[in-house]
């Protein structure tokens, strides 16, 4: 037994358990970024990090934000007119965990504002936690039971093995959804994946969790599918749904038919008590390091216990303090909100554009922070997961670009890859994509000299299968 299996021996069981998720390849290609990563003077050979969500292209709005209201940051000043003690005083000292009164209220009119003033949001139904993560998971640990599944179509965001699964004990079951319809939810895969979990893993299914719009897919649901998910739920009476809505304020081409979960519950009040939506500043905002994120909910049941266990994850006061300021002031967030979907439109631009040049194609988005692409035809023959294994490996070490897996992110299909676009200067990204390019043409070379004559019966059998195996090009674009 190696030292670190007999040390590990000596901790929980809940902690060594490999739920966790950590040795996905999603995590592993951030550690082999970590170990090398790309600086455009100090190492530009390095690994550049396209596995990594983040928003960096608006920070500076932000930051000329802060620079012209000094007074959101200034603790010295008097916490009132008629008070002795200061604003430092008073942040510094106890703050239950119902959070800021002004800083839930600031909260609950910018999420209004995100869906275009279609919806409210009540603040005495927020409640606040350390991020999108906690709140996940807390919601999690109010709707099920160790042993319990939720459903969660694929592909998802690796994060949630950890969030809803590690430490609650809950499982997830997958609602297996393909490239022919673009990834689309629809009712034979949900019934699928109920009876999966149901009838063969013999679970309690106590839910279903969208991410609308999605990572990775970077797509967002149409009224339809938020139907066919409604009734799904309605049907099945004692299923909650947890719609994380975290990338909202990122639907850069606006479609007028992109609508939330909430329109659709405050038309079915018979389904409000079980629909619960999370929302955090780490997307729209670009603000992960601030950890802020909410559950929103109208069961009066699970605010009350979301809201004990967010002990465990508050958001500082100081952070509720400054933030209740930046989203009070409506001038400044509807203006950033503009300006960071046209730079994230463009960014998608140049990367569809940047990948097209090479061959590659990926799914039509209209929102996120990454593109959802398709890489099938560069796989070794077999086309199977291994193969997918090994493109990434080489896209990893010898083209220097850190992507996600599709089955990191669960999907069905081998071939897919996340490659994310806003964590990086323009500059960067055209580096990329270049470096993308040069391993495509190399690895075309080599398969064209490896390749014997053709023969006429071998060209007639390839026209066949063309002909009647045509990829949906409707929902790709280059
Ligand atoms: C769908 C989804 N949910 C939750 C999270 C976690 O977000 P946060 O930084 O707010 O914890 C992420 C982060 O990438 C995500 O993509």
């Amino acid at each position: 037994m190696s030292a670190t299996a007999a040390a590990s021996k000596l901790l929980s069981r809940r902690v060594t358990c490999n739920s966790h998720g950590q040795e996905s390849s999603y995590f592993l290609g951030w550690l082999e970024y970590e170990r090398n990563p790309y600086h455009p003077l100090s190492n530009p050979s390095g690994i550049i990090q396209m596995g990594l969500a983040e928003n960096q292209l608006s920070l500076d709005l932000l930051e000329t934000w802060l620079a012209d209201h000094p007074e959101s940051t200034d603790f010295k000043k008097a916490a009132d007119e008629a008070a002795s003690s200061s604003l430092f005083r008073d942040l510094a000292l106890f703050q239950d965990y119902h959070g800021l009164p002004a800083f839930k209220q600031a909260l609950a009119d910018y999420m209004s504002e995100l869906r275009g003033n279609r919806v409210s949001f009540d603040p005495k139904k927020l409640v606040l936690t350390a991020g999108a993560t906690s709140a996940n998971e807390i919601l999690a640990f109010c709707l099920a039971d160790p042993g319990d599944a939720f459903l969660i179509p694929t592909p998802y965001y690796p994060g949630f093995d950890r969030d809803l699964k590690w430490r609650t004990g809950a499982n997830i079951v997958p609602i297996h959804c393909s490239s022919s319809n673009g990834f689309r939810i629809t009712r034979h895969a949900l019934e699928q994946a109920y009876k999966d979990a149901v009838l063969k893993r013999k679970l309690r299914v106590k839910g279903v969790l969208v991410t609308n719009p999605s990572n990775p897919l970077g797509t967002t649901m149409t009224p339809d599918e938020l139907r066919t998910l409604a009734d799904f739920i309605e049907d099945k009476k004692s299923l909650h749904l947890i719609c994380d809505e975290i990338y909202y304020g990122t639907n850069f081409l606006s479609p007028a038919s992109f609508i939330s979960i909430k329109q659709v519950v405050d038309g079915r009040p018979r389904l409000s008590d079980r629909v619960h939506i999370v929302c955090s500043l780490s997307k729209d905002l670009g603000l992960p390091g601030f950890r802020v994120g909410a559950i929103y909910s109208d069961n009066e049941l699970v605010v009350a216990a979301a809201t004990k266990m967010s002990s465990f994850g508050l958001v500082s006061s100081q952070t509720q303090h400054l933030l209740s300021a930046m989203l009070g002031d409506r001038d400044f967030t509807r203006s950033y909100t503009a300006e960071n979907k046209r730079r994230l439109r463009e960014r998608q631009r140049q990367m569809i554009e940047g990948l097209g040049n090479t061959g590659i194609e990926c799914l039509e988005s209209n929102a996120g922070l990454f593109c959802w692409v398709d890489m099938r035809h560069l796989l070794a023959k077999t086309g199977c997961f291994e193969a997918e294994m090994e493109l990434w490996k080489k896209i990893v070490y010898d083209v220097g670009l850190n992507i996600s897996p599709g089955s990191s992110c669960h999907c069905s299909e081998p071939g897919w890859f996340r490659l994310c676009f806003a964590n990086m200067t323009e500059a960067t990204l055209d580096l990329a994509m270049h470096r993308l390019r040069n391993f495509v043409e190399r690895d075309e070379a080599i398969r064209r000299s490896q390749r014997r004559p053709l023969g006429p019966a071998t060209i007639a059998r390839w026209v066949r299968r063309l002909s009647s195996k045509r990829r949906p090009l409707m929902q790709l674009s280059r």
